[in-house]
C-alpha cells in the first residue's frame, strides 16, 4: 500500500507506541486523525509533526457516549478513511481478588469495546477508500494467560478473537483486518514505568524499543502480503513469560 496522502486514524496516539507511530506516518507524508484522552500530550505531539493536515480528538474510551460523538465529528470532518489503528489499551495487572469491578469495565472498554465501535462505526469511510485496512494492537496476553492479568488478558483473547472473525468475514472484500500479537515493549504500559523496565531489562528481559515497533507497524501496512496476524515477540519472550520472574 502507498502511505502518501492516505488518512490513518489513531487512537492511543501519543503513547508510547503510538507517538513513536504516528513519528513515523508522518515521515510518510500520512495525514493523522490523532484520537487522545489527554489534550497537552496530544497537543504537543502534533506541533513536533511536519505534515499540516493532522487534527485531533480528544476522547475518553471508557465513556460509549463520547465515542459516538467522537465519531460523529470525524464523518462531520473527513469523507474517507483509509487506515483504521487501534493502539489505545490500558494495563490492569490484578489477580481476580484485587481487582475492581470498574477496572475489568474499564480495560474491557478501552481495549476492547473502543476498537469494536469505532470499526463499526467507521465502515461506511473506510469503504470509500481504495484499500482500507484496519490494525489492531494486541498482545502476548492475548494468546498466553498471565498470573494476576485476568482483565488484561480477557481483553485481549477478545481483541484477537474479534479481528481475527472480522477478518475472515470480510474475506474476499477490501476491507482488510490485522492483528499485531506484540511481546514487551519499552514504554510505561501499565504498572511498570520504563525505570522498572530498565531494569527488567538489567537483568536479561529483552524489550523493544517503541521506534523499532513504529517501523515495522509502517512496513507491515505497506506490504500488500500481510498475514491477518502478525506475533512480534522479543528474544527469549516466550520462555521468560512462561517463567513470570519479571511480572
Ligand atoms: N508496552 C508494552 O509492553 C506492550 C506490549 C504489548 C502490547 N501493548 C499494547 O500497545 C498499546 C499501546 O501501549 P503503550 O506501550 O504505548 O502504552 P502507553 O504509553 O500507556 O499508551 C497507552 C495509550 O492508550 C491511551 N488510553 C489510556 N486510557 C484511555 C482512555 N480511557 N481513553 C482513550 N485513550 C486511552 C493513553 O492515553 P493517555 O496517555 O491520555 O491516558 C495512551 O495514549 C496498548 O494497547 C497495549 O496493550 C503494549
Amino acid at each position: 500500500m502507498k502511505l502518501k496522502d492516505k488518512v490513518a486514524v489513531v487512537t492511543g496516539a501519543a503513547g508510547g507506541i503510538g507517538s513513536t507511530f504516528v513519528k513515523e506516518l508522518d515521515k510518510e507524508n500520512v495525514d493523522c486523525v490523532l484520537i487522545e484522552k489527554d489534550e497537552e500530550s496530544v497537543k504537543r505531539l502534533i506541533s513536533s509533526l511536519q505534515g499540516k493536515n493532522h487534527s485531533y480528538f480528544i476522547c475518553d474510551f471508557r465513556r460509549t457516549s463520547e465515542i459516538l460523538r467522537l465519531v460523529k465529528k470525524i464523518k462531520r470532518a473527513y469523507k474517507k478513511i483509509d487506515l483504521l489503528i487501534n493502539v489505545a489499551g490500558i494495563g490492569v495487572y490484578k489477580s481476580i481478588e484485587d481487582i475492581r469491578l470498574s477496572e475489568w469495565e474499564d480495560s474491557l472498554a478501552i481495549n476492547l469495546t473502543s476498537p469494536f465501535l469505532l470499526i463499526k462505526k467507521l465502515i461506511p469511510l473506510l469503504n470509500k477508500s481504495e484499500s482500507p485496512l484496519v490494525i489492531n494492537v494486541g498482545s502476548g496476553a492475548g494468546i498466553m494467560p498471565f498470573t494476576n492479568r485476568v482483565a488484561y488478558c480477557s481483553s485481549k483473547y477478545g481483541l484477537r478473537g474479534m479481528t481475527l472473525t472480522l477478518a475472515k468475514e470480510y474475506e474476499g472484500r477490501k476491507l482488510e483486518f490485522c492483528l499485531i500479537t506484540l511481546g514487551s515493549v519499552m514504554t510505561n504500559f501499565g504498572p511498570l514505568s520504563i525505570e522498572d523496565r530498565k531494569k527488567g531489562e538489567k537483568k536479561g528481559k529483552s524489550y523493544f524499543v517503541p521506534e523499532w515497533v513504529a517501523k515495522k507497524l509502517v512496513g507491515i501496512i505497506k506490504d500488500n502480503k500481510r498475514e491477518v496476524e502478525i506475533v512480534l515477540f522479543p528474544s527469549n519472550y516466550e520462555e521468560e513469560v512462561k517463567i513470570s520472574t519479571w511480572l
